[in-house]
């Protein structure tokens, strides 16, 4: 007789923010904005940026240990650790790799993932395969990213958007069969990938001293083009995973959208027909934490009470690439 593949489940989550936060008039000292213009385009009120001695391994780290203590295991209960990133610490070697070293696992295998504001969703469904093969039986999947060390501080159109943070969860496998992650897929579409970009500091483009002259090595957006294509493929994709769990948007307790701006989140939500009470929302505080932003959601939303046992948690993402996702997991 075969044995069904086993289910993986969240059975821990912890986040990390920077301590220094910076408002949005903090900003209009910098650049020709405003608390108004930015509040009512995109629903961001400050964000946290990382403090100059640090990197995104040292958030990643914080996040990691309170989601081991959350989950009730130790380092040495990991098998993998997988971290969505597009801000690792260097080019090479993974901050994955770093992140093993500072929390100090043995006997892991542990790498990156990148897929800009995706990382984490990506993560996530690279783990469940893992542990659904039986190879892995806890992973540690994280989201971290220091995108103000990649933002133009001269570009009011986006230097204003984005925050730092990291987000983790321990992915294990799941001791009830109906709890877990239910469903989960993973979409690209690499003819926009100069839509949403770093030009320079690539093989294609390496760092000379002209590309920092020209500012290439910060981000360029399209900012009107994303908008329209994630709406747009966070609502398809969202419907598939509902539909592969044999679930319905009304079996949805909770979505805990990726928080890029205010407005995405509330058309999503339009086009899902899901109540805004349902959609988690605090890209206020922390503006667009790229793959950090669900993890640091999940794990507020859980130290809140606000995911009772049953519930069912949908969780998309849209960032670069253009690369999306989006899971159903039971809790
Ligand atoms: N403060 C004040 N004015 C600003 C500004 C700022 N920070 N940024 C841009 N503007 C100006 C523009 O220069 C433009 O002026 P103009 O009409 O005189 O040319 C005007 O505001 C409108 O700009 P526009 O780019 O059309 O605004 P928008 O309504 O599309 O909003 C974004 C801009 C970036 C907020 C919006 O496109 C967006 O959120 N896109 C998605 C971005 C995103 O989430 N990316 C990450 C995905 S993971």
């Amino acid at each position: 007789m075969t044995q069904a593949a086993p289910r993986s489940a969240i059975l821990g989550t912890g986040s990390a923010v920077p301590a220094t936060v910076v408002t949005n008039d903090d900003l209009a000292k910098i650049v020709d904005t405003s608390d108004e213009w930015i509040t009512t385009r995109t629903g961001i009120k400050e964000r946290r940026v990382l403090e100059g001695d640090k990197a995104a391994s040292d958030l990643a780290r914080l996040a990691s240990e309170r989601a081991l203590e959350d989950a009730g295991l130790d380092v040495a209960d990991l098998d993998a650790i997988i971290v969505g990133t597009c801000t690792a610490d260097y080019q090479f070697p993974s901050l994955a790799c770093v992140l093993e070293a500072k929390l100090g696992a043995r006997d892991v295998f542990s790498f990156d993932v990148n897929a800009a504001c995706s990382g984490f969703l990506n993560a996530l469904s690279v783990s469940d395969m893992f542990i659904r093969s039986g190879r892995v039986r806890n992973a540690l999947v994280v989201g971290s990213d220091v995108l103000s060390r990649f933002l133009d501080w001269q570009d009011r159109s986006t230097c204003i958007l984005f925050g730092d943070g990291a987000g983790a969860a321990v992915v294990g496998v799941s001791d009830d069969d109906d709890r877990g992650i239910l469903s989960s897929r993973l979409q690209t579409d690499g003819s926009y990938a100069e839509t949403l970009y770093i030009r320079a500091g690539g093989s294609k483009k390496p760092a000379t001293q002209e590309t920092v002259e020209n500012r290439e090595h910060s981000i360029f957006m399209n900012g009107k083009e994303v908008f329209k294509v994630a709406v747009r493929s966070m609502e398809e994709i969202s419907r598939r995973v509902l539909d592969d769990a044999e679930l319905c948007v009304d079996d949805v307790s909770l979505v805990v959208p990726h928080q890029a701006n205010r407005r995405i989140i509330t058309a999503l939500a339009a086009r899902l027909s899901i109540p805004m009470e349902k959609v988690i929302v605090n890209v206020h505080k922390y503006g667009n934490t790229s793959a950090a932003s669900i993890p640091v959601a999940l794990d507020e939303v859980r130290r809140e009470g606000r995911i009772a046992d049953g519930d069912i948690v949908l969780l998309n993402a849209f960032g670069a690439g253009f690369a999306w996702g989006a899971a159903v997991i039971r809790f």
